[in-house]
């Protein structure tokens, strides 16, 4: 798309006009050809968090998830192996699972029943002429890899590099346990904004001391951003939880990664007293995975297009964000809990959800003032500043992956 389109602009000119260090211009966040494009060579081509593996505790268990137009069913077969499946019968492209979720032994198109395995095999198509081979009409697969519990598709036939990025999520999650967690909760919301302008708000905090009170009560680096007593204060407790509390096996020392899509991943303390992310500090639910005492840290990990994963010592949390139109975007997140945790005795929900959720309803609102603004004839690309300099990184990679796709 190098002459100007439908919508009256050229992509390679946009792309080669953006500057660095401001925002995108307008096009970018609200118009449909770019979201098109966007889910094409961008989404549709990365890594997607579906879920986490406690959606399918037993063989035959089954969700669907959606992205980009496309359904695609996440089952688990016989032998415990996860699969991602194309929701589109090989015969003459019906649907094939109708509902979100449920438990099949097999699943049976609802238009002339052709019937696949759980591996997507076709097993079964009457009247079919001689000579048909079932084994040339299998359903579509992803690629699939389970990491640390969470299952991760990618729709493109070459998938982009995996392996460093599941390193990084395996060396910092491995000790919470999360391939036995329970879900405790899943909850989504539509924040009507383009996806951008949400990854760009999920990549920085310095929205975070005016919009999130609650976060900037639990976590001591909202406020350390901020003022020079409160930045060495964190200091200091920061040197003494690496050397006195923190237990982890692996050195906490937090990472990031200057090229591609991974970013910024470590462990870190909560504050001074607290043990978990709560609103008093006090623990939330039982220990998970290798933890025998709360030491009062948290792990996270973010990695573009838009992913993030957080755990403390008793619950740990995971978003999953997808584009829905070029001003919609379901953010859906999804906390983890000791696998023999009780709902009602060892945990309360409402509490676990508490900080995150709370977190989420006012980035929700942020997130759709800026959508509005920037829908404006007034608006016009504005400078980032020194605390978002992840945000700037991000436009320049989804730049980079948009021009790059389109063979510019
Ligand atoms: S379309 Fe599925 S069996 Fe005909
Ligand atoms: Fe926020």
């Amino acid at each position: 798309m190098t002459n100007a389109d439908g919508n009256g602009f050229s992509l390679s000119r946009l792309i080669g006009s953006r500057k660095l260090g401001l925002t995108l211009q307008q096009p970018f966040y609200n118009s449909p050809r770019i979201f098109e494009l966007d889910m094409e060579r961008i989404h549709l081509r990365h890594w997607q968090i579906a879920g986490h593996v406690s959606r399918l505790p037993r063989a035959g268990d089954y969700f669907l998830y959606s992205l980009g137009g496309e359904s695609v069913v996440i089952v688990r077969d016989r032998d415990g192996e996860i699969h991602a499946l194309l929701n589109v019968c090989r015969h003459r492209g019906s649907r094939i699972c109708l509902e979100e979720k449920g438990s099949v032994k097999r699943f049976v198109c609802p238009y002339h029943s052709w019937t696949y395995g759980l591996d997507g095999s076709l097993m079964s198509a009457r009247h079919m002429p001689e000579g048909f081979d079932r084994a040339e009409f299998p359903l579509h697969r992803c690629h699939v890899r389970v990491v640390e519990g969470l299952i991760f598709i990618c729709l493109s036939e070459s998938p982009p590099p995996f392996d460093s990025l599941a390193r990084d999520i395996s060396t910092l999650f491995s000790p919470h346990g999360w391939p036995a967690a329970k879900t405790c909760a899943r909850i989504s919301h539509v924040i009507r904004a383009n996806w951008k302008l949400v990854a760009e708000n999920f990549f920085e905090c310095y929205h975070c001391l005016h919009t999130h009170p609650e976060l900037t009560s639990v976590m001591s680096y909202v406020r350390a951003g901020e003022s020079k007593r409160f930045g060495e204060e964190l200091d200091r407790y920061t040197s003494r939880w690496k050397r006195d509390l923190c237990r982890t096996d692996h050195d906490p020392e937090p990472f990031q990664r200057p090229a591609g899509i991974q970013q910024h991943g470590g462990r870190r303390p909560i504050r001074p007293g607290y043990l978990t992310q709560s609103r008093t500090g006090r623990p939330l639910a039982p220990l998970m995975g290798d933890y025998d005492a709360y030491d009062g840290g948290v792990s996270s990990i973010m990695f573009f297009p838009i992913h993030w994963l957080v755990a403390g010592n008793d619950y740990g949390m995971a978003t999953r964000f997808t584009p829905l139109s070029p001003q919609e975007t379901e953010v859906e997140l999804t906390w983890l809990v000791h696998p023999d945790a009780v709902e009602g005795v060892d945990y309360d929900p409402d509490e676990v959800t508490w900080l995150w959720l709370k977190t989420l309803e006012e980035d929700k609102e942020i997130c759709e003032n800026n959508q509005a603004g920037v829908n404006s004839r007034y608006y016009r690309p504005g400078p980032y500043s020194t605390a978002e300099e992840t945000v700037d990184r991000f436009c320049q990679w989804y730049l980079e992956e948009l021009g790059t796709s389109s063979g510019q």
